[in-house]
């Protein structure tokens, strides 16, 4: 067991972990001063869950588009809970980070004139999505990571699990990290820590997230004491595969797609008439169940689907602009979308709630800082614009590199004395989780029960009832959690003990998605209340944020920050 030292620990090495380790060691470049990073991802970076991202980012690059209509954009498909200054910044700020990207090598397609193309994305009103054919999350993944083995201060655990931040109710002091390819728990002490450790999209049953999505950044600063914003505020992306979750990219609308139910119809049409398929994902999730329950798709509504018409497209058009939905529908299930229409439903894809940070990604505990899909800027609001996410990796994640290493510059760092940390996570967990290892349930029997209660009772359309019974189903499950059956005892690889340290990070996330929506009695964005039905903006104008306390979780609420955008009914 060792204690090592660096000055900013980066949890996470993916879009945001990348970009936020880049310009930390930029700023530390430009001031002349040295900062030593690390950053610790429980998989290879070029493994993290924004390598799948396919569509593409939002930024204003063409004349006929102005940073306040992105602004707006935004701001509408947010359901106005979104605070107006942090999306300022996030328009202001996207076109420079797109050409920086350019610089460090990403491939952004281009049109004929040598112009980077731009597609359509649904809630925007022009297009202003730039992308990387339908593999944008994978090339822009690639770029950073690059780009971030020139910087010879950035160092690397890669596969290493974090059990803690260590934090008393001042600071941060470091973290506690599990190799997971020796089963040794160490210490990092560091003056700063930044989670960028992505979502938790697995809490759900039927997520286009990659199996890491454990909500593990969530939850560890969730247990040091830091709120989780809005965490009600799920979003389901209109065209997930049935079975898999595999996304198909929101492009395929944008490139001309049509949704169709059993009878042929165009259904949007009852629903968002002016906007049809380039409608917000949560009108759209909305549409399609609407439209499963009352009988007009294929199957059941709680598994049934309508499908997505590519075929006026082309081959030539699909194969130029769509490869990579071609070899995903033909590979998983056996459909060809140049002559037969893609089976979809929603699924869910994202969280716009997270640890609250401010503008520059720090959170209320002093030396803790969040970017990405972990963090609440908030951007997002009730519910998030396709393509702005990949923006707001790159945006906010270079503030909060850079905000990082401002404050190491002027912190001394603690005195406190790191080695027992270590010793304690151990020992917890080889306790709780090794000895007797044989008493309990397998993980997998709990995690399954969890992602069933999390669609019954937290999915596309709610009710008191639903939510209290997956409150009531998750305290449960915690109880039995205590107990599990892990049949592996060695060190080395140890996949099945990972899976129960994720499992724990996910019953506290899940919780604070479940009692966060349970408490906000309206409806807005991607939170819809079939009790509430209406949104409610004389008490509802608000974020919720979940602290874990003795007593358990409380629910503090703080303002939205409006600028220049009076709220208004949204309408399209
Ligand atoms: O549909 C998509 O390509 C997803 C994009 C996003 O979530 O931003």
């Amino acid at each position: 067991m060792t204690t090592l030292q660096h000055d900013l620990v980066i949890i996470g090495g993916g879009l945001a972990g990348l970009r936020a380790a880049i310009e930390a060691a930029r700023t530390a470049e430009k001031a002349g001063k040295s900062l030593d990073i690390a950053i610790v991802s429980k998989v290879y970076p070029v493994r993290s869950h924004s390598v799948s991202a396919e569509g593409g980012a939002a930024a204003v690059l063409r004349d006929y588009d102005t940073f306040d209509l992105h602004a707006m954009d935004t701001i509408r498909g947010a359901d106005f809970l979104a605070d107006q200054d942090a999306v300022e910044i996030l328009v202001n700020s996207a076109p420079s980070e797109i050409i920086q990207m350019e610089h460090w090598g990403c491939p952004w397609n281009r049109d004929e004139d040598g112009h980077v193309s731009v597609r359509a994305f649904g809630g925007m009103s022009v297009k202003r999505t730039v992308f990387a054919s339908d593999k944008t999350g994978f090339h822009m993944l690639h770029t950073l990571f690059q780009t971030s083995l020139k910087y010879t201060t950035i160092t690397r655990y890669d596969e290493w699990f974090v059990t803690s931040i260590i934090a008393d109710d001042k600071e941060v002091h470091g973290i506690v990290g599990l190799d997971i390819s020796t089963g040794s728990f160490h210490a990092i002490k560091a003056k700063a820590v930044m989670l960028a450790a992505g979502g938790g999209g697995r809490v759900f049953a039927f997520t286009t997230n990659g199996s890491i999505c454990t909500g593990d950044g969530m939850a560890l600063a969730y247990r040091a004491g830091a709120p989780l914003k809005d965490m009600e505020f799920v979003q389901f992306h209109p065209t997930g595969l049935p079975n898999t979750g595999i996304l198909i990219t929101e492009a395929a609308r944008g490139e001309g797609g049509y949704l169709i139910n059993a009878k042929g119809e165009r259904f949007l049409e009852k629903y968002i008439p002016n906007k049809m398929e380039m409608g917000p994902r949560d009108i759209i999730s909305r549409a399609i169940i609407t439209e499963l329950e009352q009988g007009l798709g294929y199957g059941e509504s709680k598994d049934g689907f309508v499908h997505l018409d590519l075929r006026h497209l082309g081959e030539k058009h699909l194969k130029s602009r769509l490869p990579f939905i071609l070899e995903l529908t033909r590979t998983y299930m056996g459909i060809d979308p140049v002559i037969e229409p893609i089976p979809v439903r929603p699924v869910l894809h994202y969280m716009m709630g997270g640890v609250h940070t401010d503008n520059d990604g720090r959170t209320p505990l002093k030396g803790l800082y969040s970017a990405g899909e972990n963090a609440c800027v908030t951007i997002n609001g009730a519910n998030r614009l396709g393509s702005n996410s990949l923006t707001e990796c790159l945006v906010f994640g270079a503030r909060a590199g850079s905000a990082a290493a401002g404050y190491i510059f002027e912190t001394a760092g603690s005195d406190k004395d790191l080695s027992t940390f270590a010793e304690r996570d151990e020992t917890k967990i080889r306790t709780r989780f090794l000895t007797e290892r044989n008493r309990g349930e397998k993980v997998s029997v709990i995690r399954k029960e969890l992602q069933a209660t999390m669609e019954e009772g937290a999915g596309v359309f709610r009710t008191a009832k639903g939510l209290n019974g997956s409150i009531e189903k998750l305290a449960e499950l915690r109880e039995r959690a205590q107990r599990l059956q892990i049949k592996d005892s060695t060190r080395t690889y140890n996949l099945e003990l990972v899976g129960a340290l994720e499992l724990d990070f996910m019953l506290d996330v899940a919780d604070t998605i479940v009692q966060s929506a349970h408490n906000r009695q309206e409806s807005r964005g991607a939170h819809v209340r079939r009790d509430f039905p209406e949104r409610d903006d004389e008490k509802w104008l608000i974020h919720q944020q979940a602290n874990m306390t003795p007593k358990g979780l409380k629910i503090k609420k703080s303002p939205v920050t409006i600028t220049k955008w009076q709220p208004e009914e949204r309408k399209y």
